[in-house]
């Protein structure tokens, strides 16, 4: 169970699918690593799922208890970290109405990482007004739980980065904090937010299989899943082209195969090796290369694999849903906690729920 005296933890991910490679290292395998030191919280934001796919309630369901699998395949357990139901915790959606308020329309339309995904998701003058209202909510999603550290894969740094504009605004706005307090004083300032603070993942950004221009994304459909069979992963690796000719052609080190050679074969005094050989064309080819990867990220991958075969049982989504339930309801408890704190400091506290 999680301890109230450990620093907090809040990180999430939007149920599009099954979680790739490029989700391990931006942030999962963090999160694996912190849930026995940190009180951490790991948001399912099905929410945000309705702002693009509206249109599909059942798939948007079916996602979220996969993303759960996915999670405790890799190695998330229950037991220590909480995980979250978005659409379960009211004090979201209160704060980011609150939050909304705080915050320029201009601060929230320049967000870059809200720009490139209207232009990549070919959104641009369709999107609707609630999809902009995202990147409040993940606001809303971190500050209801004051955490200390939030990881993330790179992409997500402007929304940290709004996420702690909004912390300080409320704080000098509601709390009387001085805008010259530095970020680690708010909270013994008299501030009810801490200002959080990001954790940007080992590999900042996976490239996807293919020429390795774009990041590793499902709809972009350049992803090794956590869940792909190992000869799925042979396959996908092999997609990876780095234009090189020959084994003993001077090949470039930092390019897209060795992108993937530093994340995932785990002894640098190998890495070091296929480098130099590679970079002097020392009878190495891409294909030996890609080998060797294939056996490394199926190494990874095989423990989740088994894992996640637990799940997939009869019985295994009700499992999910059990897990679900009792980690949201931990989570209302600080969640609510915090929605008070904040009606307070803007005096609408008129009195407390409870919920069931
Ligand atoms: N926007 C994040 C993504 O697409 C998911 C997310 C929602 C999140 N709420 C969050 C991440 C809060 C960190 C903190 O990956």
């Amino acid at each position: 169970m999680a301890s109230s005296t450990k620093p907090r933890v809040l990180t999430g991910d939007t149920p599009t699918g099954r979680l790739h490679l490029g989700h391990w290292v931006g942030s999962v395998e963090r999160r694996v690593q912190m849930q026995g030191d940190y009180d951490c919280y790991f948001l399912l934001a099905n929410m945000h799922a309705f702002t693009t796919r509206a249109d599909k309630p059942g798939d948007i369901r079916q996602d979220t208890i996969e993303i759960v699998k996915d999670w405790l395949a890799a190695g998330i357990d229950p037991n220590q970290a909480t995980i979250v139901l978005q659409t379960e915790v009211p004090a979201i959606a209160e704060l980011t109405w609150y939050f909304a308020m705080l915050l320029s329309f201009k601060d929230v339309m320049g967000n870059p990482t809200l720009i490139h995904e209207l232009k990549t998701k070919g959104l641009e003058d369709k999107y609707s007004f609630g999809f902009p209202m995202y990147t409040v909510g993940q606001c809303a999603d971190i500050l209801a739980f004051r955490p200390t550290f939030v990881p993330v894969g790179e992409d997500q740094e402007p929304h940290i980065e709004m996420c702690r504009k909004t912390a300080r605004k409320f704080n000098q706005l509601f709390c009387g904090v001085s805008d010259r307090t530095p970020d680690d004083q708010y909270a013994t300032a008299g501030g009810v937010f801490p200002i959080p603070k990001a954790l940007i993942g080992r590999i900042a950004r996976l490239p996807g299989v293919g020429d390795g221009a774009q990041k590793m994304s499902k709809s972009l459909g350049n992803a090794i899943f956590l869940s792909d069979p190992p000869k799925e992963v042979q396959k996908k690796l092999n997609k990876i082209t780095t234009g090189r000719q020959s084994p003993t052609e001077p090949g470039d080190p930092t390019n897209i195969l060795f992108k993937f050679v530093e994340a995932f074969i785990t002894d640098p005094a190998r890495v070091a090796e296929l480098k130099d050989r590679y970079a002097r064309g020392d009878n190495l080819g891409d294909g030996h290369v890609k080998q060797e990867l294939a056996e490394a990220v199926n190494k990874l991958l095989e423990p989740m694999r088994q894992r996640r075969a637990e799940f997939e049982k009869p019985g295994g989504d009700d499992t999910i849903v059990d897990i679900i339930r009792a980690g949201t309801r931990r989570a209302n408890l600080v969640a609510e906690e915090t929605l008070y704190m904040a009606k307070a400091a803007m005096k609408i506290d008129f009195g407390r729920r409870v919920l069931g």
